[in-house]
């Protein structure tokens, strides 16, 4: 069972409650349990894309989830019930998200955004909200992706720009600098960190 998992700034902590959930009881390792969330992801991305449904639902956000996180961890597709460092109080997460994916539906009807301001936003929004125990980083970066592709017919976003978003490095420290700066409503360094696209 894995005992001091390594987060870097800006991740949320799992609560042992959490740590119970995870499905393979012989994981030791953060580097072990890395793998195995990668491997997972993987698989939820060959889901992605052959999914045919509309993405802008909270109930395929929820699934998304389940997709990415499912086979490492029970809590996989269920709402935090524990209050994080970041997140809103978990029992507004469901009224939160339809609210959400509701703006997002309108932003992409009446074309208040560009493609790419509209996923920044939706992405911002989902990670201040925070959906789950873990992986909400990832998670709402592949929606604000997926959003990008199926509603906008647009390119993703290079999050990573040749990084490990999931460690220190000054890539993720500009992540987070600029998800700080639109939690106080300023948009644009997080526009300034996804970098010129062209229908910016
Ligand atoms: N101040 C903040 N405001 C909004 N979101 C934040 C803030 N700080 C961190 N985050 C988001 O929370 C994520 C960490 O949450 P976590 O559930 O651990 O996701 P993951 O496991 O995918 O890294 C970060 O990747 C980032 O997207
Ligand atoms: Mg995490």
């Amino acid at each position: 069972m894995i005992g001091d998992l390594q987060y870097p700034e800006g991740a949320t902590p799992l609560d042992p409650n959490e740590l119970g959930g995870l499905k393979h009881k012989h994981v030791t390792t953060q580097g072990e349990l890395d793998q195995l969330e990668q491997a997972n992801i993987e698989s939820g991305l060959r889901w992605l894309g052959r999914q045919r449904a509309h993405v802008l639902t909270d109930a395929f956000a929820v699934t998304l989830h389940k997709r990415l996180f499912g086979d490492v961890w029970d809590w996989a597709g269920t709402f935090r019930t524990t209050g994080k460092n970041i997140g809103i109080d978990p029992v507004h997460i469901p009224v939160e998200l339809r609210t959400l994916i509701d703006d997002a539906q309108y932003w992409a009807d009446n074309k208040t955004y560009s493609p790419s301001e509209a996923a920044i936003r939706l992405h911002h929004r989902l990670v201040k909200i925070h959906l789950f125990p873990n992986g909400n980083g990832r998670h709402a970066r592949i929606m604000a992706d997926a959003v990008l592709d199926r509603v906008y017919k647009a390119q993703p976003i290079d999050w990573a720009g040749g990084y490990d978003l999931q460690r220190m490095n000054e890539r993720r420290t500009a992540y987070i600098t600029a998800l700080r700066a639109a939690d106080q409503d300023d948009i644009g360094p997080l526009m300034r960190f996804v970098g010129p696209r062209n229908d910016l």
